[in-house]
């Protein structure tokens, strides 16, 4: 961890363990770098509830559909408790990052803007959190210039998370921006000067990609001070829920409930699900993952263990287990519905809170490009 002070929230913790490179081996998943990430998630746990002040969040999704339960009990829920808890939060929709293994951003406005209901719609209040855009921050983008220039082409040829995107991509040729949004995603936390990235463990590869970025532009141009700070990944210990066909929920393959669905539609997808042939309900991941993602589903709705959950059930069988996860996600989803169908009725308030996001995270981008260019010598 760098000890230089710098200017925005520091993550320097003299009494927190350091957090180690991680090895970053070409095709061993990063197993060492994970349990790292682990331990220091709880640490860093226990210094935003010390202190959630010295913190800014930087995250967001990808504008290719709406949101599911799947991102909401990953991440969602867990930036509206650390938005609440007084972290001062930076949400972006990645625009530019939908070209990455498409040739056309298809109904880009329609996506932004649904990202934006659905963020309002779960909690997160633009009067604290800042909601923007990619391609409205000319200065992250500009970012990405000097930032490539600190990355070797065999590093990015190695990042595990992008080698899988091109092996799932349905293009036929890999583009320059899949290669190098990595960088992009660094422009994007660095720009706004974030310590603190909510990720799952797919997103680790970036996130170590940002803190190497940052600390060669500060080794290369800081002159004894850092120009930015070093990110660190906050993971989160949610479980992972399965879509109603048992993989990966996943808004391309239709198995996903949408945040949006209504209670019908939630009812159907829930009555589809695959299950398997043994009748006694029971939590286990590992041998019956299709059940047990019901049963976890239903339990983080209900805010019980999935143990009490699967014991309630028991013998009643796999159509009682729907029921109850059925009823217990239309509960749980109503009043988010509720104010979802409410703010889709103020478009302009959208649009609005949209550009607000995008002037302020402008003012902080253009900042920090200053710096940059000081840092570099770019007086002209
Ligand atoms: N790559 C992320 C995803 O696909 C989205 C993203 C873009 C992001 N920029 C980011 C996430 C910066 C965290 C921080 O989900």
């Amino acid at each position: 961890m760098s000890t230089v002070q710098t200017t925005t929230p520091s993550t320097a913790t003299p009494e927190a363990p350091e957090t180690p490179e991680a090895p970053g081996t070409p095709d061993a998943p990063d197993t060492l770098g994970m349990s790292a990430a682990q331990a220091r998630s709880a640490v860093l746990e226990e210094l935003i509830l010390k202190d959630p002040g010295r913190f800014r969040v930087l995250t967001g999704d990808r504008p290719t559909g709406r949101l599911h339960l799947g991102h909401y009990f990953g991440t969602l829920h867990n930036r509206v408790r650390l938005q609440n808890l007084g972290v001062e939060m930076f949400v972006i929709i990645p625009d530019y990052q939908v070209l990455t293994d498409r040739d056309v951003a298809d109904n880009l406005t329609e996506y932004v803007e649904e990202l934006v209901l659905d963020y309002l719609a779960i909690g997160i209040d633009p009067a604290r959190s800042t909601i923007f855009t990619h391609s409205a921050v000319p200065a992250l983008n500009q970012l990405m210039l000097p930032f490539l220039s600190l990355v070797s082409v065999s590093e990015l040829n190695r990042n595990p998370t992008v080698k899988d995107e091109i092996a799932h991509s349905r293009q036929s040729s890999v583009n320059g921006l899949m290669f190098t949004y990595p960088v992009h995603q660094a422009a994007d936390i660095l720009s706004c000067k974030a310590n603190l990235v909510p990720v799952g463990q797919d997103q680790l590869p970036h996130l170590e990609l940002t803190r190497t970025v940052a600390r060669r532009f500060n080794d290369r141009y800081g002159d004894g001070t850092a120009v930015f700070p070093q990110p660190e990944a906050l993971l989160s210990n949610a479980p992972l829920l399965l879509g109603t066909d048992g993989t990966k929920m996943s808004k391309s393959r239709g198995n996903a409930i949408a945040l949006s669905a209504d209670a019908d539609a939630t009812a159907r997808l829930i009555r589809g699900a695959k299950t398997d042939a043994e009748r006694h309900i029971t939590y286990d991941p590992v041998a019956r993952p299709e059940v047990s993602s019901l049963v976890l589903l239903a339990a983080l709705c209900l805010d019980h263990s999935p143990l009490r959950v699967a014991e309630e059930i028991g013998s009643a069988g796999a159509a009682a287990l729907k029921r109850t996860v059925t009823e217990a996600v239309n509960e749980y989803l109503a009043p988010i519905r509720a104010r979802r169908a409410e703010y889709a009725r103020d478009r302009a308030h959208l649009r609005k809170v949209l550009r607000e996001g995008n002037e302020r995270t402008r003012a902080v981008a253009d900042a920090t490009l200053a710096e940059v260019r000081a840092a570099m010598n770019s007086h002209y």
